[in-house]
Parts: C-alpha cells; structure tokens; sequence
C-alpha cells in the first residue's frame, strides 16, 4: 500500500463504504461526519459490511473481525484528517459544502491528497479557493464502493500530475479500476451516460409508453444484461455481425435518426414525471415487499454473482479482484 492513513470526511452512504473497503485493505481509518449519530452508526455498517464480505467469501474472516480495529471515529474534523495522508471526502453534493470543507482540510493538513466522491461537481470549482489546489482530485466511486471497483478519477485544472499519479496507484492497491477522465465535464463518464439513459426512461414512463416495471425489466433482461460483460462499443460491434460495428452503423443510422428525432432533450427533470416515476417506484413489488435494508443486501449478493461472472470472463481483472 502507498498510503498507510486515510480519512473520511462524510460517511453516509458512499462514505460508510468506503472506509469499510480501506480498513479491509489494511489502512488506517479515521472518519468524521457532521451529524454525529450517522458516525457513531458507522462503525456499526462497517462492521456488517466487513462481515457481508467475509460470508460471500471475499476476505477472510480474520480481517473482517479486525477491520474495525482499524477505525478511529472522531467528532472533531482537525483530529480526523490531523495524520491522514489521503482524505477521501463523500460529503453533501454541493459546491458550497465542498469548498468549506477543503478550506476546513487547509487549516490542518497541508500536504495530503483530497478526493472528492462527487457525482459530477467539478473539481476546478471545488479546488478554487484551496491552499494547495494541485493536492485536489475528485475520485468518483460507484455504489456500493465496497464492490464495485470503477473509479473515475477527474483532475482539475490545477490538480498536479503527481496528485493524479499517487491516488491512481493507490487506487490500484486498493483493487480498483480507475480510469483518468482526460478532460473535465459536469458527471464525468459513467453518469453523463446514466443520465442520458434515464431521461429517455423518465420520458418513456412520462408518455405512457410503458410503466417503471416494464423499463426496469427491458433493461435488466436485455441490454443490462450484456452491459455487464462488455461496453456499448462492444455490444454495437457484435451486433452488426461479421460485418462488425461498421455494417451496424451503415444499417442503423437511417432508423436511429427517427427514434433521435421522436426524444424529448429535457435539460431537467419535469416535475410531473419525476412524481410519476417516485409514485410507480414506490408501487413496485420489490420495494412494497422487502424494507430498505433487506433490498441493499439482496441488491449486493446478486452484484457479487455478477462480479463472480465478470471475473470469469476477464479473469485477471476480474472485479472480484478487488478483495483477492
Ligand atoms: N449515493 C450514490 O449512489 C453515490 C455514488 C457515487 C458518488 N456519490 C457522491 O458521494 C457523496 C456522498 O453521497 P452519499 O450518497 O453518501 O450522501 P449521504 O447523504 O448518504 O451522506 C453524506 C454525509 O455527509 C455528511 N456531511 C454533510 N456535510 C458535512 C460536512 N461539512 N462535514 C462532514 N460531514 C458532512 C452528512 O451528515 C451525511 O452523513 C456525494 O458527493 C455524492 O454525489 C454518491
């Protein structure tokens, strides 16, 4: 490991996973989060999710029982980032909470790296106002960060290369996918493309043509379905045949420009489909059968299947890898 101690400012949902991930590794963990009740809970989650991780047989139980000897939890946020050598911050999706936040670090810490969890905030704004703006980086997880290994890792512009060199190492120990986004843009890769994704799917649902049921199950049983073995370039590829993603492209352009022209470009969510959407979410069987709670692990033993079968098809970088 290249960096030994490690804090996390903000541990609710991306945070909390966080820490279990680099305690299971072997770091040092401190962990501070404004509302005091969700740190204390903290150690509680980390534990279940180290535990989670030992059952499936990602870790071994020995380091899931000590993993949480190896956090530090602390209501104040100078004893929290004090030694740390990188800090990953997973706090409110807000330039303003961000900005403190850094300015906050400043104060304490000079000269370990800050990563900011942020969907899709940028960095050259957070970082605009900070000491030391080349030690800035958002290091963007998916969730739960625990499993899945992507992070995009998105420089500012006056992040240093160094800074980009040291936390994609560290990434790498960590068991990580990290990919450097070459140039900054509001939701990086992954999430331009999910929302992009999900505006046509709140449209669809919007227009009456189907029902949130129905654009969930098309997803998870056919494109979802070879999303999680290959990219949409790959898929595209194969389905053009042996002709490849040329003869597909020569094919489908014409009738692509007509589903194109027949989509709404909204530049924000409608309210009366956003409440559609909450209203059929909340009517679905799984969610009026199973509590949070119950859904989130049913939501990470099926992912660590899925994972299983993404290590089979690519066996040395095989998303497993990040616990092996
Ligand atoms: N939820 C996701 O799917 C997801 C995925 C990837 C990245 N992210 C990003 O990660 C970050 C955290 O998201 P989340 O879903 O965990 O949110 P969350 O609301 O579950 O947790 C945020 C935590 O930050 C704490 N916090 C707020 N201000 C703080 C401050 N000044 N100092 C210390 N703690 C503070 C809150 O008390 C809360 O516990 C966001 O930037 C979000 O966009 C979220």
């Amino acid at each position: 490991m290249i960096i030994n101690n490690v804090a996390c400012i903000g541990v609710g949902t991306i945070g909390h996973s966080w820490a279990t991930l680099f305690a299971v590794k072997g770091c040092n963990v401190s962990i501070y989060d404004v509302n005091i009740e969700v740190s204390q809970n903290s150690l509680k989650n980390i534990k279940a999710s180290a535990a989670f991780l030992a059952e499936m047989g990602l870790i071994e139980r020995k380091v899931a029982e000590t993993a949480p000897d190896k956090i530090r939890i602390t209501e104040d946020l100078s004893e929290c980032v004090a030694k740390a050598d990188y800090i990953q911050e997973s706090t409110f999706e807000s330039y303003d909470v961000k900005q403190k936040v850094f300015l906050e670090i400043d104060r304490i810490n000079s000269d370990a790296i800050i990563a900011s969890s942020t969907s899709g905030l940028l960095m050259s704004k957070i970082q605009k106002n900070a000491a030391k703006p080349e030690r800035c980086i958002v290091a963007h997880p998916w969730n739960p960060p625990l499993l899945l290994r992507l992070v995009e890792l998105v420089p500012g512009e006056t992040t240093s290369q160094q800074t980009i060199r040291k936390t994609y190492e560290f990434m790498k120990d960590l068991g990580k996918i990290p990919v450097i986004v070459k140039r900054e843009i509001p939701g990086f890769i992954g999430n331009r493309l999910q929302a992009a994704l999900w505006r046509e799917a709140l449209s669809i649902i919007e227009n009456g043509i189907a029902t949130v049921e129905d654009v969930d199950r098309v997803i998870c049983a056919g494109p979802g379905a070879r999303w999680a073995i290959m990219g949409p370039f790959l898929t595209f590829h194969l389905g053009g045949g042996p002709g490849g993603i040329e003869y597909l492209i020569d094919n489908i352009q014409q009738s692509m420009s007509e589903w194109y022209n027949s989509m709404d470009d909204w530049k924000s969510i409608p309210y009366h489909a956003a409440r559609k959407a909450i209203e059929e979410v909340k009517q679905l069987p799984k969610t009026k059968e199973k509590t949070f709670k119950e859904l989130t692990e049913w939501r990470d033993k099926k992912l660590v299947k899925v994972l299983r079968i993404q290590e089979d098809s690519n066996h040395e970088d095989g998303p497993v890898a990040q616990h092996g």
